[in-house]
């Protein structure tokens, strides 16, 4: 009996899901060549959304770093012991490996987060109406930067956590929070010219301060290298060097950061500059104190590893305030169409000149 089949009533049930776009065969096609362009060409995204999509992108960048040292100060670097599979015969973990081996592969499986962070960033920005072409490429910088990185952390572990390749691995990383830092910056302001908001004197003042901070950091992945969180329970080769005195030479580099921030804001307030660079200068000294804090309690303490872990989390933190003072001595307003009046875009009220801002 022709009613009673059940396959037909299936196919007789009334439409209740939406209407299923017209996707012809010229669109597939277009959609082929290219998926970015298909997109932007059908999608326009809020200025949140690309904004939130930058501060994704960092936040994900932040976190795989301190999962990174996770898997560092469990001693679980070779718990995958060869790369790009988990083990000779497994690309995954396997029950063999234990908790050292979920740590590890865990940790390379935020990678594909990272990368949809990273994507989700790209396609916002290159969605965005009127198209940023600087924006997008900050996007793809990043993503370049995290295959990189990604190579660089498989070569880690097949030179079995040779000290030198991790240090680079995070010296890379906060290479990644630059760019991240940047893109999110930008999502925030616009195109036109940027305009300073303080003199020559204090924007040197605030490079020399980014330079200090880069070798403060730098110094920090030798001090770990020297040490004895090298990742893996077995013996790995350490660097070369004298622990006691490579902790020194980063400590007093911590104090020459925390007294070029202080001096800055010192001069910020002189100059009576705007708001947002005094903030941040403000914000950087609080974040270095703690930081420093760390930094101390974890030397006198035997490197507990926990502490390790905020230290390396603080270091990023710290780094992305450096940036954020870097990049509030400008402000950038949205270009202007020819005879249009300005108009102020950056989330932030924009800041009155200050009186040492050239002209
Ligand atoms: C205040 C700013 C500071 C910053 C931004 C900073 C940053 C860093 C960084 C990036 C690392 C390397 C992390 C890694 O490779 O996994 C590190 C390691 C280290 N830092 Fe600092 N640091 C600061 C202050 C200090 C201070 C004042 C001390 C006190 C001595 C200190 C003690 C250490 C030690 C002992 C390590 C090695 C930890 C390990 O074995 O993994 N830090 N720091």
């Amino acid at each position: 009996m022709a009613g009673t089949d059940p396959r037909e009533s299936v196919h007789k049930r009334p439409h209740t899901m939406g209407r299923v776009p017209n996707v012809t065969r010229a669109d597939a096609q277009a959609a082929l060549r290219n998926p970015l362009a298909f997109i932007a060409a059908r999608w326009t995204p809020d200025p949140r959304t690309v904004r939130r999509a930058a501060l994704a992108a960092l936040v994900m960048s932040v976190v795989i770093v301190v999962t990174g040292g996770a898997v560092r100060l469990t001693g679980s670097g070779l718990g995958c012991p060869t790369w790009p599979k988990c083990t000779d015969d497994s690309l995954t973990t396997t029950s063999e490996m234990g908790l050292h081996g979920v740590i590890e592969f865990g940790n390379r499986l935020l990678t594909y987060v990272l990368c949809a962070a990273v994507g989700w960033a790209i396609i916002a920005a290159r969605s965005q109406k009127p198209y940023r072409r600087s924006l997008t490429l900050l996007g793809w910088a990043q993503f370049w930067v995290v295959m990189g990185n990604a190579i660089l952390g498989g070569i880690v572990v097949l030179v079995g956590l040779n000290p030198y390749t991790v240090a680079a691995h995070f010296l890379l990383s906060s290479a990644l929070i630059a760019v991240a830092t940047v893109m999110w910056q930008r999502t925030r302001e616009g195109d036109a010219e940027p305009r300073p908001l303080v003199g020559k004197a204090v924007q040197q003042l605030v490079w020399f301060l980014v330079a200090a901070s880069v070798l403060l950091i730098a110094v920090g992945t030798v001090v770990t290298g020297a040490g004895p969180h090298a990742g893996d329970s077995s013996e790995v080769p350490r660097m070369p060097l004298d622990w006691e005195t490579v902790s020194k030479l980063h400590a007093v580099l911590a104090w020459i950061v925390v007294t070029l921030t202080f001096a800055l804001w010192f001069v910020l307030k002189a100059v009576d500059a705007p708001a947002s660079p005094l903030d941040r200068t403000r914000e950087l000294f609080l974040i270095l104190l703690a930081q420093g804090a760390i930094g101390y309690v974890q030397y006198f303490t035997d490197l507990p590893e926990v502490l390790v872990g905020l230290h390396m989390f603080g270091s990023c933190v710290m780094w992305i305030w450096v940036l954020r003072v870097l990049l509030s001595l400008r402000e950038r307003p949205e270009e202007m169409a020819p005879g249009a009046a300005a108009a102020p875009v950056a989330q932030e009220p924009a800041t009155s000149a200050s009186i040492a801002a050239p002209r």
